[in-house]
């Protein structure tokens, strides 16, 4: 089994380490690990964010595990070569259109989110969010209008077999779960999300058993602080899935440890923290690895078929964080490697 190791930038190479650390304590037999340039440092080094030495290796690997992309140098570049270019173009290239995005509160962690604990305590819901279509995928370009003016655009659209696939996606992680499923949209004013919530009601047919429920997008996000307990699983699009993660995020306590899957039909995948580069941060130590330490269980779950193992991360992850282990972004001083110590003294 090949894992493409794809760090990039930033934060990405710190966490990353720390998530190959506990990987290879657990030295599953036949797991071999190659690794390659993504993001602003691949654009630096041969000119393309994504270079086909590595989207080759991540098509012939059995899963990637990647860092962050993003680079404050290349904001300027034409948008074809900046860093984040480069996730986008694999999850396109790979097809992985469904992505995961679990958020539990730690017990220990009540007091690290913005939100009281009493309200807090009771998150534990997953975000699959389209990551194929919508707005990202679009046309986009800069025009000038009749009048001279500067005008940018990004075209907006799904078609019914994209919602499809997403819908069957969300309904099997309900089945799996506590069985409610909140489809997000803006269906009062988008016709992308009209043909959404249509496709979704016709999809839920083969799923009776599992609730389903819609939201629009703002009030989704009001409900996720109001009362995030009422959510097992959100299925949305592409854009309301990006904005509300990161929201779910916080009310776990930080964007430091939330893990993600994107899966393609097969499962193959890649597996990522939701957090970006940081450049603001790199290279100080001061990252929270737990994120990538838990898209590496992922990883072992999904795409590996080492369940026991990921169970064994994801157990020491929460050993790690009942003894008292707190980077920064939990209040804590515990440096990127100190955490990834602490996970791996925990396992
Ligand atoms: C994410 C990130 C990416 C996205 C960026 C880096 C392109 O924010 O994975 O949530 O918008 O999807
Ligand atoms: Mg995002």
């Amino acid at each position: 089994m090949l894992v493409a190791v794809l760090a990039g930038d930033g934060i990405g190479p710190e966490v990353v380490g720390e998530a190959r650390r506990v990987l290879d304590a657990l030295a599953i037999p036949g797991l071999t690990f190659e690794e390659a340039l993504v993001g602003g440092v691949a654009y630096k080094a041969t000119g393309r964010p994504l270079p086909p030495a590595t989207l080759d290796l991540a098509k012939r690997a059995d899963a990637i595990l990647f860092g962050a992309v993003g680079d404050f140098d290349c904001d300027s570049l034409e948008r074809h070569l900046r860093p984040e270019q480069a996730i986008l173009g694999l999850r396109k290239e790979l097809v992985l259109f469904s992505n995961l995005r679990p958020a539990r509160l730690f017990p220990e962690l009540a007091d690290a989110s913005t939100l009281r604990p009493e309200v807090a305590r009771d998150i534990d819901l997953l975000i699959v969010r389209e990551l194929n279509g919508d707005v990202y995928f679009g046309e986009k370009g800069m025009r000038t209008t009749a009048d001279g003016l500067r005008e940018g655009y990004d075209i907006m659209s799904y078609d019914e077999a994209e919602v499809r696939r997403i819908a069957h996606s969300g309904f099997q992680a309900a089945r799996a779960r506590r069985s409610k499923l909140c489809s997000v949209d803006k269906a009062n004013v988008l016709e992308t999300s009209q043909l959404w919530r249509d496709v979704v009601i016709e999809v839920s047919k083969d799923y009776p058993d599992v609730e389903l429920s819609h939201l629009y997008v703002d009030n989704a996000a009001m409900q996720l602080v109001k009362n995030p307990g009422q959510f097992d699983v959100i299925v949305t699009g592409n854009l309301f899935g990006d904005i509300l993660s990161d929201l779910a995020s916080m009310c776990v306590g930080s964007i430091g440890l939330l893990a993600s899957a994107s899966l393609d039909v097969n499962n193959k995948g890649l597996y990522e923290p939701i957090h970006g580069s940081a450049p603001d941060i790199a290279g100080q130590g001061k990252a929270n690895p737990l994120a990538t330490i838990l898209s590496a269980a992922m990883m072992l779950r999904f795409s590996l078929g080492c369940s026991t193992e990921a169970d064994r991360i994801e157990t020491a992850v929460a050993k790690a964080l009942a003894g008292g282990a707190r980077s920064g972004d939990l209040g804590g001083s515990m440096t990127t490697r100190q955490m990834g110590d602490a996970v791996l003294a925990a396992l």
